[in-house]
């Protein structure tokens, strides 16, 4: 509409285009592809930052596959992560004896992927493995759960889009990127 302001003056730099982010998701799908031939797959997705992010690679991948979706809070700062995940919606499928894929959106501290792999891990799959789009190498230590398969990795700031939101924002602009600091501020 014309009277509303345009999400993308609220950026400051953008991180990852739209064609790289597409290109990359392409390459992860053939590995993901390889990995599991003969092998049926779960996807998991993590709403809501990786609704994009799993929409896309699903239909990169040319597998039978099957897709359930949780949805987690973590409590904490808009900002920063606390560690301590509440499930507001489970998986409907059970997950007993199933090839398991993570789809999630970024990996901060590491804190919410090691809370979802444990709980998952209790009910029994063949197998677990993440994959992360984004991952902020240098906001935790070695000792996170490692993805298998990473995106990119990114410096420690907060990013918007392609999914990943602030204050429930900007999950619907197309590239990763930097909000302007004037955004958290007004
Ligand atoms: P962690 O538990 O610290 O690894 O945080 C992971 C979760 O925090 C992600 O699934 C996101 O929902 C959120 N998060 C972490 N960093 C960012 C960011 O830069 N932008 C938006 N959400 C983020
Ligand atoms: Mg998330």
């Amino acid at each position: 509409m014309s009277n509303s302001s345009s999400m993308h003056e609220d950026i400051e730099e953008i991180l990852i285009s739209e064609p790289v982010l597409q290109a990359r998701i392409a390459a992860l799908a053939e590995a993901i592809q390889e990995d599991y031939a003969g092998r049926q797959v779960l996807l998991v997705g993590i709403l809501r930052g990786a609704m994009m992010f799993m929409a896309d690679l699903a239909r990169r991948l040319d597998m039978p596959l099957e897709m359930d979706f949780m949805a987690i809070s973590s409590y904490g700062s808009a900002t920063e992560s606390s560690g301590v995940v509440r499930i507001l919606k489970d998986l409907d499928t059970s997950i007993e004896g199933r090839h398991l894929l993570i789809v999630e959106d970024i990996i901060d501290s590491g804190l919410t992927l090691r809370y979802l792999t444990e709980n998952l891990a209790r009910r029994n799959p063949a197998s677990i493995s993440v994959c992360a789009l984004l991952d902020k190498v240098k906001a935790h230590g070695d000792d996170i759960i490692q993805p298998q398969y990473t995106g990119f990795s990114i410096p420690s700031r907060f990013v918007v889009g392609y999914g990943l939101d602030y204050a429930q924002k900007y999950r619907n602009l197309p590239y990763i990127g930097v909000l302007k600091p004037s955004v958290y501020t007004e």
